[in-house]
């Protein structure tokens, strides 16, 4: 019901905000427009940064000028309320028609109170959890004079070379989609007017998350059918949730620039989904289809950009430059820069900017509604479920009182738990590491043994001292916080340096042996599977992320983490993903030579999408179905009696995936349909339902429209997608 209220909320600003064509638009919109010279016009489709936070290069100074002169009508990378509303005076007051700036940042996993990397978030398997989490950020971005934050990112990923793995929901489009509309509602609220709500960016559009090779930038191919079924429903989600703005990637899709991709921009975007926001570029991306071969210099660049509907020119000044002349020359009609100028100035409407220009730079509220007990708490806990247990030989919750040695140079970074994209957080913020943390609970001992990088053996002697003198280890394990995110891709996903070869020494010694990971990729962990008694993946989990680990090391909170993305056991196996198809030789027979298959691995992931485990066990019965077969104005009942037959109380995600068996064209042999958190005391037992209807079995068919195939299907229920239960049904169109 809450999810259909905010559907019908989010479908309402979106038709008052924006509109295409002057119908529907904001009078006052109107108004401007037909006061503005060219010039000014062309100023609202500027966007530049303030250089305060560099997130790509440096390209020009004097955005303060700029701005006085009516040429930019929007700033990115500027913030604090005193900082924006010194700026936002010279817009509405130095300028001809004081039309209020538009200010954007990067608030991707938190402004000031850091949560975990979005990877994490999404093994939280919890929307609403993600949607209060981008609740606090954007009261903390919005009381700093910030109107619009570069998320959700929404791109689709099973590439874990590609360092922006890291910024995403990983790898399924069900999951991915639930986690886009989450964050979405949680900045944009129920009235973007409100001044603590955030514009909300859907991003990067589309499928930036398919980089041949796992190189950032690099080039995305991929069939018409694929781009559908798998990479464009996160971003289609979060147009339905009501976000009014849109970046388009920095990649090419069939030979085509995003940013000047008119079957993306117009056809899909805006004619099939009905998007009423505007579009911008990523950062310099219009000059670069100069490089990338699509435009012959930057002005052509700017043309080709503008008429396929990219509204907004991030930082490359294409549209700064030349547009007066593009339009002046006809290269560009006046109705098309017009149209986007209108996009534009409606989301401001919608901001409230013309009622308050003011109203987001608070210096009150940025000191009262900043890093408060109250944030700083709901990071504990979304950090704490972030955190996917990945194995557990009896090690964990280790006891509290033991004498415990912490190795590893990441369990004494503070910096580190805050991931890329940190936001305008500092580390002094950070109250705790994971050494500060556990030496809250236990006496610890602590050795660096060696950091994450080099070849530099010096500590192992020192590791192995504290190893031995303790009753419990605990090892800080993983990648730098910098070595994911933009421009940190891999072609090595196995843990850097020599922190594995210091693991399997202390390993050796006996002892009850914990590895946390700090990562922010799915690494190959086939070695450190072995060695470890227990693997805790903790990503980089944010603000209160060591008292988060601290928690459920020793067992004050109870695992439950799911993960959102395959590991495999080695690159090699790269890409592995649960809705792969099952080819026309599928392996079966152990001894087969001409079957799909490894010579020298098995086909099988380390860890499969769903998996996580918790301090208590849990028991599925088998699927009853309501019927075995329905029809298109239909739908049946698939339950399970989940329980928990340990003796802690603990909360797992029931998972629901669909294989349809023979279709117009192949079909996955496991997808992700539903899922649903159930939180059981030991003991108690839990039915859970899934209803399937026809949108349920829905997909591109052979003729590419959407729906449902008769036939024989199979469903499976379970707590991860490699260990379910199984039934069958058909379905008559
Ligand atoms: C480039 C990144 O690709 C994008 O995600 C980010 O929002 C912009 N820079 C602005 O910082």
């Amino acid at each position: 019901m809450k999810q259909f209220l905010y559907l019908l909320l989010a479908g309402a600003i979106a038709l008052c905000a924006c509109s295409r064509g002057p119908e529907g638009s904001d009078p006052r919109v109107e108004k401007l427009l037909r006061k503005m010279t060219l010039e000014e016009k062309v100023g609202q489709t500027v966007l530049f940064t303030s250089d305060w936070s560099v997130t790509g290069p440096s390209m020009r100074e004097g955005y303060i000028d700029d701005i006085r002169q009516g040429r930019c009508g929007n700033i990115f990378n500027a913030y604090t309320a005193e900082y924006t509303r010194k700026l936002q005076e010279i817009a509405v007051n130095e300028t001809r028609l004081g039309i209020p700036l538009l200010f954007g940042y990067d608030v991707i996993h938190g402004f000031r109170t850091i949560f975990p990397i979005n990877l994490g978030m999404a093994c939280t398997w919890d929307p609403e959890a993600i949607e209060r989490s981008a609740r606090v950020a954007a009261h903390e971005a919005a009381a700093a004079g910030l109107h619009w934050t570069y998320s959700p990112m929404c791109d689709i990923c099973v590439e874990p070379r590609w360092g922006r793995v890291s910024e995403g929901a990983g790898e399924d489009p069900y999951l991915g989609s639930a986690v886009a509309a989450a964050l979405t509602r949680g900045y944009q609220g129920e009235d973007l007017k409100d001044e603590s709500t955030l514009l909300a960016c859907i991003k990067h559009y589309a499928a930036y998350g398919a980089p041949q090779a796992g190189r950032d930038y690099n080039t995305v191919d991929m069939s018409e059918r694929w781009l559908r079924e798998f990479y464009l429903p996160p971003y289609k989600a979060a147009v339905d949730a009501g976000a009014l703005s849109v970046m388009a990637s920095f990649n090419e899709l069939d030979g085509v620039p995003a940013t000047a991709n008119k079957h993306l921009m117009q056809e899909i975007l805006r004619d099939e989904w009905g998007f009423r926001g505007f579009v911008v570029t990523d950062y310099t991306g219009i000059n670069e289809m100069v490089c990338h071969g699509y435009a012959a210099d930057e002005k052509d660049a700017g043309r080709l950009a503008m008429n396929a509907g990219i509204d907004m020119d991030m930082q490359s000044a294409s549209y700064f430059n030349y547009m007066v002349d593009l339009v002046r020359s006809g290269a560009v009609k006046e109705s098309t820069l017009d149209e986007a100028v209108r996009r534009i100035l409606n989301v401001k409407a919608a901001l409230g900017l013309f009622d308050d220009p003011f109203k987001y730079c608070s210096p009150e509220r940025e000191a009262s509604e900043t890093l408060t007990e109250s944030n700083k708490q709901e990071a504990r806990l979304t950090a704490a479920q972030s955190c996917v247990l990945l194995k557990n030989e009896g090690v964990l919750p280790l006891r509290k009182g033991a004498r415990t040695a912490v190795i590893g140079a990441l369990a004494d970074s503070k910096d580190d738990l805050l991931g890329s994209w940190r936001g305008a957080s500092e580390v002094r913020s950070v109250p705790a590491s994971i050494l500060d943390a556990i030496r809250e609970v236990t006496p610890a001992v602590y050795a660096e043994g060696c950091k994450e990088m080099g070849e530099d053996r010096s500590g192992f002697g020192a590791a192995l001292a504290a190893a031995r003198g303790a009753e419990q280890i605990v090892m800080v394990l993983g990648e730098d916080c910098q070595w994911s995110g933009e421009a940190a891709s891999r072609s090595d996903i196995r843990i850097p340096g020599v922190q594995s070869e210091l693991l399997e020494k202390i390993a050796a010694l006996g002892k009850p042996l914990v590895v946390v990971l700090l990562n922010g990729r799915p690494l190959d962990l086939s070695a450190e599977s072995v060695t470890a008694g227990a693997l805790l993946e903790a990503w980089y989990p944010g603000t209160m992320g060591g008292y988060a680990v601290a928690d459920l090391l020793f067992g004050d909170v109870n695992p439950s983490g799911k993960l959102c993305i395959t590991f495999p056991r080695n690159l090699g196996q790269v890409p592995i993903y649960h809705y792969a198809k099952n080819t026309g030789r599928p392996y079966v027979h152990p001894e087969a030579k001409y079957e799909s298959r490894y010579l020298d691995v098995p086909n099988e992931p380390l860890y499969a999408f769903g998996h996580g485990l918790s301090y208590t066990t849990f028991s599925y019965s088998d699927i009853t179905l309501s019927d075995d077969r329905f029809s298109a104005d239909g739908s049946i009942e698939a339950t399970v009696t989940l329980t928990n037959t340990g003796d802690r109380e603990g909360e797992e995600t029931v998972q629901l995936y669909i294989r349809d068996l023979v279709g117009s064209v192949t079909r996955p042999v496991k997808q992700l349909k539903g899922f649903r958190k159930v939180n059981l005391g030991p003991g108690e037992s839990k039915e859970v339902s899934f209803s399937i209807d026809k949108e349920t079995l829905s997909f591109y068919r052979a003729d590419m429209s959407f729906g449902p195939e008769s036939g024989e299907f199979k469903v499976f229920i379970g707590g991860a997608s490699d260990n379910v239960k199984e039934a069958s049904f058909s379905y008559e169109e």
